[in-house]
């Protein structure tokens, strides 16, 4: 016996790819409904050799679904999320809408998974931005090991974060300027992003930070350990898919970076891809459609008492989004649910 399971933006970057992941690890779904907005109704997406038609999320009732997947912009997951929640179906929820809720758990299952039992406060999961679940993943072993004092991140982010739209206008901008003819303003981003580099992501907070900054900040604590100390630069690059990040960590206790390297490697969601030689370490077109999170260049950072480096790059619409959603659905299912 398997889940009744709702994919909703299913038309969308992370839709697509969350209905890729639930055939690849084969979960056990017994009926699978597809939505999207009115305006793709009958669209047709694939669900690993099949193909199936999306409804509008508008007129669907979540009545006797176990699971939602969302992923849809926090507007449309404000007005849909809650229906689904109250008909009884647990919502797995990829915008921000509500992560920062304190009765909402906000989970990456290598880091918190116990946190899992508190769906029942509102029957619904947060999942968190991508820059921060790859972190975390790679933040969490060393903790458990040097307790964290501050962490210093500087992101490199791919246009496949902020939707089908971004990934568009880097194409579009990229052929345009090989064909001068056609002309293609910065729109779903703030400057030019085709061979540039853009130090904005989300709004601009009251402090000069951006809200990107401010997430990766804010869910760090939540997920991790409130006491951990973060600043983060966060940047959008010309790249298609993978997140990028310079990590430099501070730590209460030494740790010596053989033995990080060998506790990373023991990590759950991590590889560890680190030679000291050229192209020794992933880029994030390597790391595109795969699960793992991927570290290189672990280093001791002299500068400071007890420091580390560390490079950190992971498939966005994977780990940042999908795959965590999916994993805190098998985790619901393993430890809650318990079908299938
Ligand atoms: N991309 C990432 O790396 C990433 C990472 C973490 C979290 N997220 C979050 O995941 C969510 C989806 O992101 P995305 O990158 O997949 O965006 P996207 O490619 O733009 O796709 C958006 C999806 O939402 C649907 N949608 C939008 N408004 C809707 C409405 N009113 N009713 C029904 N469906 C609606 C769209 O359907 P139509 O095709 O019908 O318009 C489409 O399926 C966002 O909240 C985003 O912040 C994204």
């Amino acid at each position: 016996m398997g889940y009744r399971v709702v994919v909703v933006g299913a038309t969308g970057n992370v839709g697509r790819e969350m209905l890729n992941i639930l055939a690849e690890r084969q979960f056990p779904i017994d009926e699978l409904a597809v939505l999207a907005s009115r305006r793709s109704l009958g669209t047709e997406v694939s669900f690993g050799d099949k193909t199936l038609t999306t409804k509008d999320l508008d007129t669907f009732d979540f009545t006797g679904w176990d699971m939602a997947l969302f992923a849809v912009g926090s507007e449309a997951t404000k007005v849909y999320a809650p229906k689904a929640a109250a008909a009884g179906c647990v919502v797995i929820d990829n915008s921000s809408l509500y992560r920062y809720d304190p009765a909402i758990p906000l989970i990456v299952p290598e880091c918190n998974p116990e946190a899992i039992h508190d769906y029942k406060n509102k029957n619904i999961i947060a999942n968190p931005n991508c820059s921060t679940a790859q972190m975390v993943v790679a933040l969490k072993p060393l903790h458990d090991r040097a307790k964290i004092k501050r962490v210093v991140v500087s992101t490199y982010q791919s246009v496949s974060g902020a939707g089908k739209e971004g990934m568009d206008e880097l194409w579009d901008q990229t052929k345009a300027i090989y064909n001068p003819t056609t002309e293609v303003p910065p729109n779903k981003f703030q400057k030019q992003i085709a061979f540039n580099v853009i130090p904005q992501i989300d709004v601009f907070m009251e402090d000069g930070s951006t809200k990107e900054e401010w997430k990766m900040v804010v869910e760090t604590k939540k997920i991790v350990d409130p006491s951990i100390k973060v600043t983060a630069t966060c940047v959008r690059v010309p790249v298609f898919v993978g997140h990028s990040e310079a990590v430099n960590i501070e730590f209460e206790e030494f740790l010596d970076e053989d033995e990080a390297r060998d506790i990373l490697r023991e990590a759950p969601g991590i590889m560890v891809i680190d030679k000291r030689e050229p192209g020794g370490y992933v880029s994030p077109i390597e790391c595109a459609g795969d699960f793992a999170t991927f570290i290189s260049r672990i280093r001791q950072d002299s500068t400071i008492e007890n420091g580390l480096n560390l490079w950190c790059v992971s498939d966005n619409l994977r780990k940042g989004a999908a795959l965590n959603a999916v994993q805190i659905a098998e985790l619901l299912g393993r430890e809650v649910l318990k079908k299938g």
